[in-house]
């Protein structure tokens, strides 16, 4: 096919690293193994898989950051998603990162696996039970590899993790080998395949199914969150958020719009009324696929071009946190130190970046520019 489904997984490891990455290869080479034969039987994913192994990642992401950055035009064009395992058990509980697009797979996949440590329930009722408030983390923190695929080219994904909480103790360390997993991280090693049924689950939805599986609703619920943010933050100065409100109205519009065009296609899909290869659904299709990298723009954000995606991004101020809006939280950051008046101008001329990149992404998503 023309369009691409990625897997990827990093293979270096700081000593023995039976946990990062092992426990994520252990998944890459049995989701390899099962995909080969489900081809022997005659299988053909509607888009191409590809699975790729990193060098280098604790080195600074650099095996896959040349990569993306050498292939940056293919991927642009055809990449559908990226879904990164690295670390995939280290513990009981699921903690999931995703571009929003991905909710909603994420969530229906994971009703669909059984609990590796309850069999009378699923994956998403424990996790449900172990979190106050379940949370999805988003990606924009240089964790792992898909830090050049969400902030550099735009290109939804995900990440997984079977584990405790932020961190785990032998995190980097000498003792983290094949004795710490079998006894401490996951003794019986069902937590493995339940990663690898998620992760399998997800890629096979992507590759296969006639409209891919994304559905943007989800983001205008977390844009107007960090918006609400900011908007809090830059209380009492001349900031305003509305450019950015009105953005995300047309993107909810937008969503919308999308949501009740794949409910026709499907239902003309299925009474045979409409084509598997029909042009609309290619041109849905590309929409989808476009709308997230419409979130990146050339400049970069501020102060740090080479990040490219204006939602989600390290601020320079914490590499590490996922941040929202970086280049807005950057500039904030600047404008209370010196608070001139031409320093909050620069968090507007913020607020309008990220706010034209949200009304580009649902001028894509609605086909107003096709
Ligand atoms: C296993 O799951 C069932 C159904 O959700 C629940 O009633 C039960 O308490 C769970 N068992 C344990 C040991 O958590
Ligand atoms: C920032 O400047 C404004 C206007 O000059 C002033 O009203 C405000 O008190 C200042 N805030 C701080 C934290 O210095």
């Amino acid at each position: 096919g023309q369009r691409y489904v990625i897997l990827g997984n990093h293979r270096d490891a700081w000593t023995f690293g039976a946990a990062d990455p092992n426990s994520g290869t252990a998944a890459m080479i049995e989701l390899a193994q099962r995909f080969s034969m489900l081809q022997k039987q005659g299988w053909r994913p509607r888009r191409t898989i590809i699975f790729c192994s990193w060098d280098a990642e604790e080195y600074g992401l650099t095996g896959s950051t040349e990569w993306v950055e050498e292939n940056r035009e293919m991927l642009s064009t055809r990449a559908v998603a990226y879904l990164n395992i690295d670390v995939s058990v280290v513990g009981p509980v699921l903690l999931p990162s995703t571009t929003p697009q991905l909710d909603e797979l994420l969530l229906e996949t994971i009703k669909l696996v059984q609990d590796p440590d309850n069999s009378s329930q699923t994956v998403y009722d424990s996790w449900v039970k172990a979190n106050a408030s379940p949370k999805i983390q988003r990606l924009g923190n240089g964790g792992s590899d898909y830090a050049a695929f969400v902030q550099h080219v735009g290109i939804p994904s995900t990440n997984l993790i079977f584990g405790e909480g932020p961190g785990y103790p032998v995190y980097h360390s000498l003792y983290d080998d094949f004795v710490w997993v079998e006894k401490f991280a996951d003794p019986g090693f069902r937590r493995h395949v339940a990663a690898a049924s998620i992760w399998g689950i997800m890629a096979l939805r992507l590759a296969d199914e006639e409209i891919i599986p994304f559905d943007y609703m989800s983001y205008t619920t977390e844009l107007e969150a960090y918006t609400k943010v900011v908007e809090k933050e830059t209380e009492g100065t001349t900031v305003s958020c509305s450019p950015l409100y009105n953005s995300i109205r047309a993107l909810k519009k937008a969503a919308t719009k999308v949501n009740s065009e794949r409910k026709d296609i499907q239902r003309e899909l299925s009474s045979k009324q409409l084509s598997k290869d029909s042009m609309r659904i290619r041109g849905l299709n590309d929409r989808l696929m476009q709308a997230e990298r419409a979130f990146t723009n050339r400049e970069g954000i501020f102060k740090q071009a080479w990040y490219k995606h204006l939602i989600y991004g390290p601020s320079e101020q914490n590499d590490w946190d996922t941040a929202s809006y970086p280049g807005i939280a950057d500039a904030i950051a600047t404008a209370r130190s010196s608070n001139t008046s031409a320093s909050w101008k620069l968090v507007q001329h913020e607020v309008h970046r990220v706010a034209r990149a949200v009304a580009q992404a649902s001028a894509v998503l609605s086909g107003s520019l096709t």
